[in-house]
């Protein structure tokens, strides 16, 4: 074998290595340092997907060094397995729908309004009675141990460690009870519901007896979800690495244990039909409070208001259910008009800085989410970097509010806004 085609094996191997539970047996340090020293794979060599996929120069190397968190996005596309990158990284179809999300917030200018005393600032909010300090939710995240062998602990410690809300995924790579405990108090459960109801329950049951508060179904994937850049960047199956059986062949899911196998929730639709007739179901076997994720109509707000729903998140799923090419903040005036503040919204998808998530408050929302920057900051530097990345959008969205003379989250009004598309 050619010295180079030793390096390119001897570095897949690493990757491979550093994204399984035998990276925290050999200690992920030493499989990660070991990655680094490892001569890059030749370009002519690397698959299409990888060498789309490949690393960036001039990466940070400590979270401290991030300045904003797009910075971490280069470090987890080096750390991760193509597969996984691809899994974090697809939107559906050509992925424009990611893209429309992000360029969406450009639609709006900020009014600055400066000489206003913000010595006093105040970033929180209130959410079915309970105060956060900041409106930042980490939004429902899958499988975070392909990302971290952290997984979702160093999510939730980063939480806790900086007062943020977690909504945990149902496709979790760690039980909600060890997730609670790390986090310090119990998470919000997001909940995919299942072709048979008993088995539903049965999950549902479990989230509320870990003391879990919200149970938010997400209903955007129902129709299933054409993602082309997971299928291209995970290839077929015959050409798995060995590695990959551990985690993907065999295994069951934590909130999937006992239960009978149904496929991938998050891929295809089931043939079970759901409609707003669910929630009702859902009220009858829980007294968790009930979100619905994946709202972006005024109908469908007001059908969710009617259905006596606690609150609504406005999301497409960071552009991974449909093709819609419709960014969410475009939806979400629409939303909060049907809400008219009768139950709180949460909003994602797109949100990369601090603006971002000053405008959507400004548009009706009660909370912002964030999705991969969650996986980056977790990619790169496990709860260190998710800590960082929190505390860039924090001192992001605190600098916006100053400049803009919002001194409090309730002062942030469409007033602050101007709609370029209704200009002239
Ligand atoms: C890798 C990945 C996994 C996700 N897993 C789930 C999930 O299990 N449940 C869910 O409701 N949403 C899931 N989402 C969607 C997020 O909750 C959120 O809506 C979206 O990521 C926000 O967009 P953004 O990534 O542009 O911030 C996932 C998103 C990504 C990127």
């Amino acid at each position: 074998m050619a010295s180079s085609d030793i390096s390119a094996a001897r570095r897949n191997f690493l990757r491979l290595l550093a994204a399984t539970p035998l990276a925290s047996a050999v200690g992920v340090p030493a499989v990660l340092e070991a990655l680094q020293q490892a001569k890059p794979l030749a370009k002519k060599k690397a698959a299409a997907p990888a060498a789309a996929l490949a690393p960036k120069d001039n990466l940070i190397t400590a979270a401290s060094e991030a300045v904003d968190v797009m910075d971490f996005e280069a470090v987890a596309r080096k750390n991760l397995l193509p597969a996984h990158w691809a899994y974090m990284a697809t939107g559906v179809d050509d992925d424009a729908t990611i893209k429309a999300n992000h360029e969406g917030f450009s639609r709006y200018q900020l009014r600055m309004r400066p000489l206003v005393d913000f010595s006093r600032l105040d970033m929180s909010i209130q959410l079915l009675g309970r105060k956060w300090s900041t409106p930042i939710v980490l939004c429902p995240v899958a499988s975070q141990k392909g990302f971290h062998t952290e997984g979702e602990k160093g999510t939730a410690k980063a939480a806790r460690a900086k007062g943020h809300l977690m909504c945990l995924s149902n496709q979790t790579s760690t039980s909600v009870e060890d997730v609670n405990a790390a986090r310090g108090e119990p998470v919000w459960f997001q909940l995919y519901a299942r072709p048979d109801f008993a088995s539903t329950t049965q999950i549902v049951k479990r989230a509320e007896a870990a003391g879990c508060p919200v149970l938010v179904w997400t209903v955007d994937l129902l129709g299933g979800s054409n993602r082309e850049t997971l299928r291209r960047g995970e290839g077929p199956l015959s050409v798995r690495a060995p590695f990959c059986k551990e985690c993907h062949e065999g295994r069951v899911q934590p909130m999937a244990q006992g239960l009978a196998s149904v496929g991938n929730l998050e891929r295809g639709a089931g043939p079970t039909v759901f409609t707003w007739d669910y929630i009702k179901r859902l009220r009858d076997v829980t007294n968790m409070k009930l979100f619905v994720k994946g709202i972006q109509t005024g109908e469908d707000a007001e059908l969710g208001v009617k259905a006596g729903l606690d609150g609504l998140w406005v999301s497409n799923h960071g552009g991974r259910a449909g093709e819609s090419l419709r960014p969410t903040i475009d939806s979400l005036p629409e939303v909060a008009a049907a809400v008219s503040g009768k139950i709180p919204i949460i909003c994602d998808s797109g949100v990369r800085h601090g603006t971002d998530i000053f405008k959507a408050l400004a548009l009706g929302a009660t909370a912002v989410g964030v999705g991969r920057p969650q996986v980056w900051s977790l990619a790169a530097f496990g709860q260190e970097g998710v800590e960082a990345m929190l505390d860039i959008l924090r001192r992001e969205l605190m600098m916006t509010m100053r400049q803009a003379g919002a001194t409090s989250i309730d002062k942030i009004t469409r007033a602050s806004l101007i709609d370029r598309l209704r200009i002239g």
